[in-house]
């Protein structure tokens, strides 16, 4: 049966540590000149109903490496735009690729189009999730801190789709999560609930300084997200205080890895200081996009390869 990749909750801890394992190898390989070509003759289409520039060229980049090919699909070309069911828009791709990934809003629309597609469907963000930006930040953090058991990770700023998938990431791999959202802007409830059956390794407070303490791992992410943008002021106003800045780098760990999915405000989210201090780490992240998609990629597209 095929296998799609629509949230963190869809993998395990062992799922997790294969894609990475694998992930490792092929940067390692990419770096030394050794070719994968495990998707051969293959099309990924990729449906952008949000901007991207991320996602867009590691996925693209990553099928060519592997020997295939990325169809740009932009949501004001396809009939979906136009009000094209997307059970019919499923059903179509399927006979044409080898796999679909999305980027839109409802969450509902990626699970409705891994339903009625017959070929692999990736969750390139939605308004709840955003798992490939987490596999590559988790592999981050373990050529970082060489492990991730155990580690301490805080999270700082809005409970949104990163927020989502981080959380629940980093409980399955075995991290402790520790949140400080605003009242009012707590993750989703799918989120906590997984989150709450971690009892002590999983902490949400209201208080930034609290939620650092110890941390190794350090992320953050803009306060408001694509599609908020109305809300941007409202949101500057409740998310004052909810910043990465030295006095919070001050709490945490002295080695603690600093993470953002970018694209970053600076001054708000994160300060450009503790942003360019880190800069390192934040762009390795970036990278990893590349690294850790090609894992997935060939684990749903060429499984057994
Ligand atoms: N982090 C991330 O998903 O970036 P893009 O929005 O540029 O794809
Ligand atoms: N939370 C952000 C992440 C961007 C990669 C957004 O959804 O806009």
């Amino acid at each position: 049966m095929k296998k799609d990749l629509l949230c963190m909750l869809d993998l395990t801890k062992e799922d997790i540590s294969g894609i990475l394992d694998l992930a490792d190898q092929m940067k390692y390989d990419l770096r030394h000149g050794q070719a994968h070509r495990h998707l051969e003759g293959k099309t990924l289409g990729m449906i952008f109903e949000k901007a991207s520039t991320r996602t867009r060229v590691s996925f693209e980049t990553g099928m060519y490496q592997l020997g295939g090919q990325a169809l740009f699909l932009s949501a004001n070309d396809l009939q979906i735009g136009r009000g094209e069911p997307v059970e019919d828009t499923a059903r179509v791709l399927s006979r044409y690729l080898d796999g679909i990934m999305i980027r839109t809003f409802a969450q509902r629309e990626v699970e409705d189009m891994a339903r009625h597609a017959s070929v692999p469907v990736i969750n390139g963000l939605t308004d709840l999730a955003h798992p490939c930006q987490v596999l590559a930040d988790l592999m981050t953090v373990r050529e970082r801190l060489g492990t991730l058991a155990g580690a301490a990770l805080c999270y700082i700023g809005d409970g949104n789709n990163m927020c989502n998938s981080l959380t629940v990431g980093a409980l399955t791999a075995g991290l402790s999560v520790s949140l400080a959202v605003p009242a009012g802007y707590d993750p989703a409830p799918e989120a906590l609930t997984f989150a709450q059956t971690f009892g002590d390794r999983f902490r949400l407070s209201r208080d930034p300084r609290e939620a650092a303490r110890g941390a190794d791992v350090v992320v953050t992410d803009v306060w408001a997200s694509m599609g908020q943008e109305d809300e941007a002021a409202a949101r500057r106003q409740a998310f004052a205080g909810f910043q990465v800045n030295d006095e919070i780098m001050a709490l945490c760990a002295p080695h603690a890895v600093v993470l953002h999915c970018l694209p970053a405000h600076r001054g708000e989210e994160i300060t450009a200081a503790v942003f360019e201090a880190h800069a390192d780490s934040i762009f390795d992240e970036a990278e990893n996009r590349l690294h850790a998609q090609k894992a997935v990629l060939t684990q749903l597209l060429a499984p057994g390869s």
